[in-house]
């Protein structure tokens, strides 16, 4: 179920008390940020930054950088950074990834992590914005409850994103059903394009 919320919402769950958003998390046995987590890291490499897109309290953040990649985050609510804090990130940006500014980072990443955000809070297209800060051979590994696979596939192809891996698992439980959530989680690549006239330009006669 798509839902959009303003930053403020957020910042409110983010402390709650007693019913703060990783109260919740761990009460609904909130599996995405580690099962995403444990994905990427069979993609991504420890030498480039990682950036976490809707870090949130940092769930997914603070599993890579327990691990050893060096992990930046950006999210819209001021409120659930604060709580990323002390999660072992490098940086933190507070920017909405709809309009993001974080080219003054000066930063191109080799890899994305997201979970919970793209077609939950955030349509699925918009990963557009944030895809101009990805390199061209780089991954984005994505998780979320309703993902939509043909927006995906579609976003995805406009993207130059090719699906290595989509899988569909159980997310969380529903606090009001009970019942397990079936997530969708993904990880696209882009590949370095060889042009054709690359080939035709190759001195093709072997020394002997
Ligand atoms: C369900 S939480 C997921 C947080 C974290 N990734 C996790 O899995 O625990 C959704 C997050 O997306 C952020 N978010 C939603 N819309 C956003 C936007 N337009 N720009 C930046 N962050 C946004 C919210 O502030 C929130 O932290």
């Amino acid at each position: 179920m798509y839902e959009e919320y303003p930053a403020e919402y957020w910042d409110l769950y983010a402390v709650i008390p007693s019913e703060n958003y990783e109260i919740g998390a761990a009460r609904n046995k909130y599996a995405a940020p580690r099962k995403t987590a444990e994905m990427a890291m069979r993609y991504f490499d420890k030498i480039h930054p990682v950036l976490d897109i809707g870090a949130g309290t940092g769930l997914a953040g603070e599993i890579l950088a327990s691990k050893g990649y060096v992990v930046d985050g950006v999210d819209f609510s001021k409120g659930m950074l604060l709580q990323a804090r002390h999660k072992g990130y490098r940086r933190l940006f507070c920017e909405d990834i709809r309009n993001p500014n974080i080219s003054n980072a000066k930063t191109i990443y080799k890899s994305f992590i997201s979970t919970g955000v793209y077609g939950d809070y955030i349509k699925i297209n918009e990963l557009e914005k944030m895809c101009a800060f990805l390199d061209e051979d780089g991954i984005v590994a994505l998780s979320g409850r309703a993902v939509n696979l043909n927006s995906l596939i579609k976003t995805f192809k406009g993207l130059g994103l090719e699906i290595l891996e989509d899988e569909c698992d159980l997310g969380h439980i529903d606090a009001t059903f009970g019942d397990w959530v079936k997530y969708r989680y993904v990880i696209g690549a882009r590949r370095k394009r060889i042009l054709f006239e690359d080939y035709s330009n190759l001195n093709n006669t072997v020394p002997l």
